[in-house]
C-alpha cells in the first residue's frame, strides 16, 4: 500500500510497548477485551467502512462483509483511503488507539479481513451491521447474520432511526441484539448512541459499554423508540428551519446564523441539512411521521427540494450552492 512505508513509528517513541520491528504490530496486544476479540461489520459504505477504520486503529481485528466482490473492492479503498489519511495527519497509535494500537496505515490493515461470504463472521463475537437505511433490507440482513453467530456473540445495528423492535422482530436471540449508532465521520466523531430495546440483556450492554470504550467515543444510552434521541432532535430542528424558509420567515443564511451566533450551535439546521442530505432527512422524516406522528410531517418545500435534485453537498445545491466552494 503506497501509504504505508517504513515511516519511524511514533508509539515506540513515547514508549509503547511494541517489541519487534518498528513497523509491525504487536498482534498479541491488540485486543484483550472478552467478547472483543474480533468485530465483524456487514456493509462497508460511509459507515462500515468508518467503524471498520476505528476498530483497526483501536488494534481490533475486523471482518468486512460486502455484498459482492465489486462492492468489498470500493469498502477496502475507503478503508484504505481513510486509514493512510489518518496516519498522514498523525492520527494513528497508541495515542489515538490506545497501548499497542498500529501507527501505520500498513499495520491497521493487518488486522482486515475482507469477505463476502456471510459465515466468516461466526468468529466474531461483536457484529456491527451497517447496510442502508431500508426497513426489509436490514432486517433480512440481521435474520441471515444471526444464523452464522455465536449464541453468545453481540448483534448490533448501525440504524440511525429505525425501531430496533421493528427491525429486530424475527430474531432469535434479541437479548443479545443492541443498537450502536456512531455518527460520521466515525474516526472523528466522539459520541455513540447506545439504543437497548426492552429485550437486551446487560451482557450486551456491558459488551457494548467496552466497545465504545476501546473506540474511545462518549456514550449515551438510549430506550428503543423511533429516531432515537439525537435523529428525532436533530430531524425536528431540521424540518422547522424548512418550514421557516418556506414561510418566508427568514434566509437559511440567517437562520443558521441565528442558532450559531444566538444558541452557540456549532453549524445552523440548514447547513447541517445540506451535509446530511436532504432526501436522508426526508426518508426519517417520513418514518418518523409515521411512527411518532404528524408533528414530524416532512415540510412541502423538503418535498419539493428532494423532487428537484436539491439534496445538498452532494448534488451541489441544497439551500446554500456547493459548486462554489
Ligand atoms: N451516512 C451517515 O451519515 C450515517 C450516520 C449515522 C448512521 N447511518 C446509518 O448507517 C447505515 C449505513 O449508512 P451508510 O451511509 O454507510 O450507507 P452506504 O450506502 O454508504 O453503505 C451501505 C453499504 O452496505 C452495503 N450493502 C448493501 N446491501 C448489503 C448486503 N446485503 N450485505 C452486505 N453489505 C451490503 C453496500 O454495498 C454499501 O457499501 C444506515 O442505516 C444509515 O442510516 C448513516
Amino acid at each position: 500500500m503506497a501509504a504505508s512505508t517504513a515511516a519511524p513509528d511514533p508509539v515506540a517513541r513515547d514508549g509503547g510497548a511494541r517489541p519487534g520491528s518498528a513497523d509491525r504490530v504487536d498482534l498479541s496486544n491488540r485486543s484483550t477485551a472478552v467478547g472483543l476479540e474480533r468485530i465483524g461489520v456487514v456493509g462497508g459504505g460511509t459507515m462500515g467502512s468508518g467503524i471498520v477504520h476505528a476498530a483497526l486503529a483501536a488494534g481490533i481485528p475486523v471482518t468486512l462483509v460486502e455484498a459482492d466482490a465489486a462492492a468489498l473492492a470500493r469498502a477496502d479503498a475507503l478503508v484504505r483511503r481513510s486509514l493512510a489519511g489518518a496516519e498522514a495527519r498523525g492520527k494513528l497509535g497508541a495515542a489515538v488507539g490506545g497501548p499497542g494500537a498500529p501507527s501505520t496505515a500498513e499495520a491497521a490493515l493487518e488486522g482486515l479481513t475482507l469477505t463476502t461470504d456471510r459465515s466468516a463472521l461466526a468468529e466474531a463475537p461483536f457484529v456491527i451491521e451497517a447496510v442502508p437505511e431500508i426497513l426489509d433490507l436490514k432486517s433480512g440482513v440481521l435474520r441471515d447474520i444471526e444464523t452464522h453467530l455465536a449464541d453468545d456473540a453481540v448483534l448490533a445495528t448501525n440504524t440511525s432511526s429505525l425501531s430496533l423492535a421493528t427491525l429486530g422482530a424475527g430474531l432469535r436471540r434479541p437479548q443479545r441484539f443492541v443498537g450502536t449508532h456512531f455518527f460520521n465521520p466515525v474516526p472523528v466523531q466522539v459520541l455513540l448512541e447506545l439504543v437497548r430495546t426492552s429485550a437486551t440483556d446487560a451482557p450486551t450492554l456491558e459488551r457494548a459499554r467496552a466497545l465504545a470504550r476501546r473506540l474511545r467515543k462518549e456514550v449515551v444510552e438510549v430506550t428503543d423508540s423511533p429516531g432515537f434521541a439525537t435523529s428525532r432532535l436533530g430531524v425536528a430542528l431540521g424540518l422547522e428551519a424548512t418550514r421557516m424558509v418556506q414561510e418566508g420567515v427568514a434566509t437559511p443564511e440567517d437562520i443558521d446564523k441565528a442558532m450559531v451566533l444566538g444558541y452557540r450551535y456549532p453549524m445552523g439546521p440548514c447547513r447541517l441539512g445540506d451535509l446530511v442530505g436532504h432526501d436522508v432527512r426526508l426518508g426519517i422524516a417520513e418514518y418518523l411521521a409515521s411512527t411518532l406522528g404528524p408533528r414530524f410531517e416532512p415540510p412541502h418545500l423538503l418535498r419539493d427540494m428532494v423532487a428537484r435534485g436539491d439534496l445538498g453537498q452532494k448534488s451541489g445545491r441544497g439551500f446554500y450552492d456547493w459548486t462554489k466552494d
